[in-house]
């Protein structure tokens, strides 16, 4: 994406990878939209840390990131012994995997650089295929965003009001994002419309993130509190809902996406409004068979018992606001069902949530 600074505009993918020092290189997404910093990640254990920490977050960008990760702590690796190199990989595999649970992306993406780092013969050349299938799977990331874009633009209508929730934008993928993709194309082909941004409590990535995005891109918007969405949708101010997912079951159509996402879906079929969902095929996870399994991710109770912001002078400061005595749940995300769920937009069109898995050939599933 295009990014102003200052007088200055610059194309920045949110994730990219420094071969010559073995650093993956990252657009610090905690900051946003207050300072605009790019941070280095020396060794794949301060990758795993910083997708943990949400250094950077978004299903498509934590799957580059991990793809990454795993190629900086394949390179990490002294000597010529492929078995030691091959157990070397699995640890890599499990502390990247683990920074955290929902998302299926990282898995997708460390999946399809391991196979593609098995076609080497020895461990320098295993090395070297690794970061060529990190850069083809952040690659292929950037084209699905697009090819989303194409497929999903039809949608948005001139004049429509749209609602989203979090950030699927650009920096939750390595480019252009899921479900803004199709915002950015019909803006390409001159229509204009409006954007209503839910605030995504308890991390706000909606009022910081895709508000910034969207003011970088001129679009125009309004940042909502999370609770306004019904309110509109029966005065007849929303048309449309899009929203990304940070794992969709290809077996059943269930969507896992921010917490509050199955709330949106249910008000959205009350007023009869369409609920679409933008996935690239990393985020399809072929082998769950029921929405209850997929790991929730439970993040600390202090993101939901104050927030953060930027005082006048540029500090971040975090603030406590709810009872100082009260603890707190924080489910990341939730499940919503395919019911309630209009249509998917992939790479390769638009698909019923239950057709995903007759579709799977075109959709990326591959025979294990
Ligand atoms: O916790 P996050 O910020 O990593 O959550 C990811 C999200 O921003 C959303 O769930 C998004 O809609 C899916 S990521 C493409």
């Amino acid at each position: 994406m295009n990014v102003r600074l200052g007088r200055r505009t610059r194309h920045y993918r949110t994730v990219t990878f420094e071969a010559h020092k073995n650093q993956v290189l990252l657009i610090e997404q905690r900051i946003l939209p207050h300072h605009f910093q790019i941070v280095a990640t020396r060794t794949y254990r301060e990758t795993a840390r910083a997708i943990a920490d949400m250094v950077v977050r978004g299903a498509g960008a934590i799957g580059a990131t991990a793809a990454f990760g795993f190629a900086q702590g394949a390179r990490a690796f002294r000597g010529n012994d492929l078995a030691g190199f091959a157990r070397h990989l699995e640890g890599v595999y499990r502390e990247l995997k683990n920074a955290r649970p929902t998302a299926v992306d990282p898995i997708n993406a460390m999946n399809q650089v391991w196979d593609c780092l098995r076609a080497g013969g020895g461990v320098r050349e295993q090395q070297a295929l690794a970061v060529a299938g990190a850069e083809a799977f952040a690659n292929e990331d950037v084209a699905h965003c697009n090819a989303i874009g194409q497929h999903g633009a039809p949608l948005i209508k001139e004049g429509m009001k749209v609602l989203t929730h979090c950030n699927a934008g650009w920096l939750a993928f390595v480019d252009i994002g899921s479900a803004t993709a199709p915002l950015y194309e019909a803006q390409s082909q001159g229509r204009t419309f409006h954007v209503f941004c839910d605030e995504t409590r308890p991390r706000s990535q909606g009022a910081t993130l895709t508000a910034w995005e969207l003011a970088q891109q001129k679009i125009s918007h309004h940042v909502i509190a999370d609770n306004a969405a019904g309110h509109l949708m029966q005065r007849g101010e929303v048309d449309l809902v899009i929203v990304g997912s940070d794992r969709t079951l290809g077996r059943t159509g269930e969507v896992a996406n921010k917490i509050g996402t199955y709330t949106k879906a249910v008000l959205a079929k009350r007023h009869g409004i369409p609920f679409y969902v933008a996935i690239p095929f990393s985020t399809i996870d072929w082998n769950l068979s029921c929405g209850f399994d997929i790991p929730i991710e439970e993040r600390h109770e202090n993101e939901v018992l104050g927030a953060w912001g930027v005082t006048a002078k540029g500090h971040r400061e975090y603030v406590r606001t709810a009872n100082s005595t009260s603890p707190a749940r924080n489910p990341g995300f939730d499940v919503t069902p395919p019911e309630l769920i209009t249509g998917i937009i992939t790479p390769v069109g638009i698909f019923k949530p239950k057709e995903l898995w007759r579709n799977r050939p075109r959709l990326g599933w591959k025979v294990v």
